[in-house]
Order: structure tokens, then C-alpha cells, then sequence
């Protein structure tokens, strides 16, 4: 079999930056570890101690996936659940993304390449921004890299108090890891350590109601990974129109437990979105917005 220069290459990038949650690359929890996460666990119950009374007394009047979310973060969350969570700023990758994820986005990216989608690729919520080095990597590869840019967008400062109860919640563990802050000079070096620092990368630092609503352009592919509900709504608010027939919308927190689960349903519902989406594991899907009458 001949030598695929292209995939090797891909590949190369895809290891490099990925493996953030991995199970199998974890080592046990230590004593420590736990201990942090007991406490932090009995700190969040404490705070939210009356909705932990009202839960368990099934008075709390919510959706029954808000119920079950919260039933699960304030009632079951286990030690080795939180500690999990803990370890999320680890800084043995950079993007949280793990194999099968980060090969549906270097396929969606490839696909909007060849199909001569037209627009740019961006990603709303990139932490570390290992997703868009590797969306960059796809466009230099296939010989894309002048005409289309990466559009690197976060406040650079971590996840904003939510509004939701359940992502306020979720919040309130995820504190105590540091929100996925990451400043831009650190996103903008893990560029440059794959010699992807280039023109074609912009970014776009600040919250996302700030920024997104004045962006201008056009997308070929547009990545969602800010977790909450507001987040994720005003980025579909924003750049929905701007993605070009044929682009790629790929949500990464379509999971109940999120606010962004919600946030999708109720734009799709608002507008009508009937495009099938397409599951890439239990929380990672995504559609193509089809012309009408597709
Ligand atoms: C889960 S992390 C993103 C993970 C990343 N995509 C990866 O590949 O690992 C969520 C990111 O969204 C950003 N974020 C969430 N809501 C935001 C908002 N309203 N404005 C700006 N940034 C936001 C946070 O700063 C954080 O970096």
C-alpha cells in the first residue's frame, strides 16, 4: 500500500492534540484526589442545599431531564465523577476531544473541502484550541489554507455564570478545575508548536454576545462547544444565517445534561431545522443545513 503522506500528517496532528478525557491514558485516582473531590462535592450540595432538599422530596418543578441531570450532579455524583472532572485541565492535551471525535471533525472538514462548501471554518468555545489546529491542519493539507481561515473564538477567560440551574450546577464543580481558562498566548503557542501559527488563524477573544453578533463572513463548517445554554443560543443566533448551504454544524455538548442541549432543540424548533443530525457519540452530533426542498 502506498504511503499516505496527507493521513499520516492528520494523524500526526490528531494524537498530538488529543486525549484530554481519555479513560484509558488516566491512572488510578489518589487518596488526594478523592479527598478534593469529597469535599468540593460537599461544598456544591451545600451551596444548592435547598434544591438537594426539594429534589429530594420531588418538589423541585422542572423538565424530567433537568430533574435527572440534577438528580445525578447533586444526589449521585460519585468521588471518582468529580475527580474526573478535576482532572479536566490537565495539561497533557489540548482539546478535550477523544479519538473518534476528533475523526468525524477532520472528516466533516475534509467533506466541506472537497464539496467546495464555500466559508471559512470556526469554532465557538476551543479551550486549548487543539480542535482548531487540527481544522487548520485539514485546510493547509488539502491546499486550502489561502483561501480559507480558522476563526478561533472564546472569551480566553473560561465558561460565563450560567443562567440555567442545571448549568449552574455543573458550574460550580467545574470552578474548581478552573472553567477551561486558557489565555490566548497559550491557545496562540499550541498553534505554533505544529508550525500552524499562520495568517489564516484568527482570533476572536471576548464573550460571545460581544463578538459574534458584529462577525462578518461566511462558514463552511461552524463547531459549537461553549456548553451552556446562552452560549450555545447566541452563537446559532449569530452565525446560523452565515453558514453556507452544504456547512457543517457540529454541536459538542448535544447531551441532556447540558444547557446546550436545550439551546439546539429550541433553535431548530424556532427555525424550523429539520436537517437530520448525525451522531458521533453519546454527546457530539451534528447536521448539514440542506436548501429547501433538499
Ligand atoms: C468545554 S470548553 C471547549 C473545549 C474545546 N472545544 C476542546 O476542543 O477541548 C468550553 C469553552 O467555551 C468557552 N465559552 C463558553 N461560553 C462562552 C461565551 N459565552 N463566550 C466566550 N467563550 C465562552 C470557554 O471559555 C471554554 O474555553
Amino acid at each position: 500500500m502506498a504511503f499516505d503522506l496527507e493521513q499520516s500528517y492528520l494523524d500526526l496532528i490528531q494524537t498530538g492534540v488529543g486525549g484530554g478525557l481519555s479513560k484509558v491514558s488516566q491512572p488510578p485516582f489518589s487518596k488526594d484526589e478523592l479527598a478534593r473531590a469529597r469535599a468540593l462535592t460537599r461544598r456544591v450540595r451545600a451551596r444548592f442545599a435547598t434544591e438537594v432538599r426539594a429534589l429530594k422530596k420531588n418538589k423541585l418543578q422542572l423538565p424530567e431531564a433537568a430533574l435527572t441531570t440534577l438528580r445525578g450532579l447533586l444526589l449521585h455524583f460519585e468521588a471518582e465523577d468529580v475527580a474526573r472532572l478535576l482532572r479536566i485541565n490537565s495539561p497533557s492535551a489540548q482539546t478535550l476531544l477523544g479519538p473518534e471525535a476528533l475523526t468525524s471533525l477532520r472528516n466533516c472538514a475534509r467533506q466541506a473541502i472537497w464539496l467546495r462548501v464555500p466559508g471559512d471554518f470556526m469554532e465557538c468555545g476551543t479551550w486549548r484550541g487543539g480542535a482548531c489546529i487540527l481544522m487548520r491542519a485539514v485546510q493547509n493539507v488539502l491546499g486550502a489554507g489561502t483561501r480559507r481561515r480558522t476563526w478561533v473564538v472564546d472569551s480566553f477567560a473560561g465558561l460565563p455564570q450560567p443562567e440555567g440551574l442545571a448549568d449552574a450546577v455543573l458550574h460550580a464543580f467545574l470552578k474548581e478545575a478552573g472553567s477551561f481558562a486558557v489565555s490566548l498566548e497559550e491557545v496562540q503557542e499550541n498553534f505554533a508548536r505544529y508550525g500552524l501559527l499562520d495568517d489564516g488563524v484568527q482570533f476572536l477573544p471576548g464573550w460571545f454576545a460581544d463578538t459574534l453578533p458584529h462577525w462578518q463572513g461566511q462558514l463552511a463548517l461552524l463547531r459549537l462547544d461553549g456548553d451552556w445554554y446562552e452560549s450555545t443560543y447566541t452563537a446559532l443566533e449569530s452565525l446560523y444565517d452565515k453558514v453556507s448551504w452544504g456547512g457543517f454544524i457540529i454541536i459538542d455538548d448535544y447531551h441532556p445534561v447540558i444547557g446546550a442541549y436545550d439551546a439546539v432543540n429550541d433553535f431548530r424548533t424556532a427555525r424550523d431545522i429539520t436537517d437530520p443530525m448525525v451522531k458521533v457519540d453519546n454527546q457530539i452530533h451534528f447536521w448539514r443545513k440542506l436548501p429547501p426542498n433538499n
